[in-house]
């Protein structure tokens, strides 16, 4: 043997036991299966150490071809099985790491999440909702902010009517848009001139919503408030009808044995028109401090739709006649509840609201 045919002093023996050497040092140094796969690609890979060198092998002399041959693949035989084997470890040693910083304690105490209740407001326009829903109405909405067309002129209310004045109604000022004619609603009625110019009777509908009125808070007035106008257009409607639909209205939501009247009054979109009471929630009719000695608390406004306003829409009044009626949510709220203030609904106090 020459001494270049040694192991140690054969150039191609020495590249193979050198490859060994440093892939030893890769695995053993990789700390993640990245690394390894680095540590793969350098060796095994298509432009790899040891790929290089099994395809030197072919030009080596017939002699070295195969001892050399051998042992390079042996080493790469070897590579494979250890590059599999530390790749184990390492995903497991990963996962571990992954399942360990994912740990969920299940025995800790749940967060606690706060959640809140539905304000009164919404709770009664809920409510009333449900009754009328439950007699065949949907519901319809409209803008807060209107046209003084729809919130007066549309529901017959002349110019000169006191609610137009400045004191009374929130103008909003669309001068740069050329108009002067826009407000908040004072009431929620303009909502069934909407309602009516896009259908055709019969029509059942309500309309809850905020209105606005120039009006300085105290305990029975907020410049804004909810209201809930209805409306119910159809062949032969008559008083009785409306009577009935509120009487029902009021026995759901004040109790079943609560009396209702009407008393004479006026209103500009319906005639004849009246305001509604219902016996006293506190004294049953005796007479208290909360109806003041009448023994009767007001709760809506109503009446039959005034032809005029059928007019405006263009709905036929020998065909068709209907009644209308809106009722304050927070009046209705604080009758129900026995609230002395409207502004206890405003100040989101909620050793307050929360009783509700
Ligand atoms: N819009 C009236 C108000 O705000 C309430 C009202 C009265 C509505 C009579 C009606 C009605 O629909 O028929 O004071």
């Amino acid at each position: 043997m020459t001494s270049d045919e040694t192991r140690g002093d054969d150039p191609g023996m020495r590249e193979i036991e050198l490859l060994r050497e440093e892939a030893e040092a890769a695995l053993a140094g990789a700390g993640s299966s990245a690394d390894l796969e680095e540590a793969r690609v350098n060796l095994l890979g298509r432009k790899g150490r040891l790929t290089a060198l099994l395809q030197g092998i072919k030009d080596l002399p017939p002699d070295k071809k195969r001892m050399v041959g051998m042992q390079a693949n042996l080493l790469k035989d070897w590579l494979e099985k250890a590059l599999e084997e530390r790749g184990e470890e390492l995903r497991r040693r990963e996962l571990d790491a992954e399942l360990r910083a994912e740990k969920v304690d299940v025995t800790l105490p749940g967060r606690h999440l706060p959640f809140g209740t539905r304000h009164l407001v919404s709770a009664i326009i809920e409510e009333i909702e449900d009754i009328f829903i439950g007699m065949g109405y949907r519901v319809a909405e409209g803008p807060e902010v209107e046209l003084d067309y729809y919130n007066f002129e549309a529901l017959n209310t002349p110019h000169w009517h006191p609610s137009k004045s400045l004191q009374d109604t929130f103008y909003v000022d669309a001068s740069a848009s050329g108009r002067e004619d826009v407000l908040l609603r004072t009431h929620t009625s303009p909502v069934q001139i909407r309602v009516m110019e896009a259908t055709t009777p019969p029509l059942y509908v309500i309309a809850p919503g905020k209105a606005y009125r120039h009006d300085v808070p105290d305990a029975t007035h907020s410049p804004m408030f909810h209201q809930v106008e209805g409306l119910a257009v159809d062949e032969g409607i008559t008083l009785g009808d409306l009577k009935g639909t509120l009487e029902h209205f009021a026995r759901r939501m004040f109790g079943e044995d609560r009396a209702v009247r009407f008393r004479p009054h006026f209103f500009p979109f319906t005639e004849p028109s009246a305001e509604v009471d219902v016996s006293c929630v506190i004294c049953g009719g005796e007479g208290c401090r909360v109806c003041k000695g009448t023994g009767w608390l007001e709760i809506l406004g109503a009446g039959m739709v005034d032809p005029n306003v059928f007019g405006y829409v263009g709905y036929d009044t020998e065909k068709f006649s209907g009644f209308a009626f809106g009722m304050g949510v927070e009046r209705i709220a604080m009758l129900k509840y026995g609230i002395p203030d409207i502004r206890y609904l405003f100040d989101n106090d909620l050793r307050f609201l929360a009783q509700f």
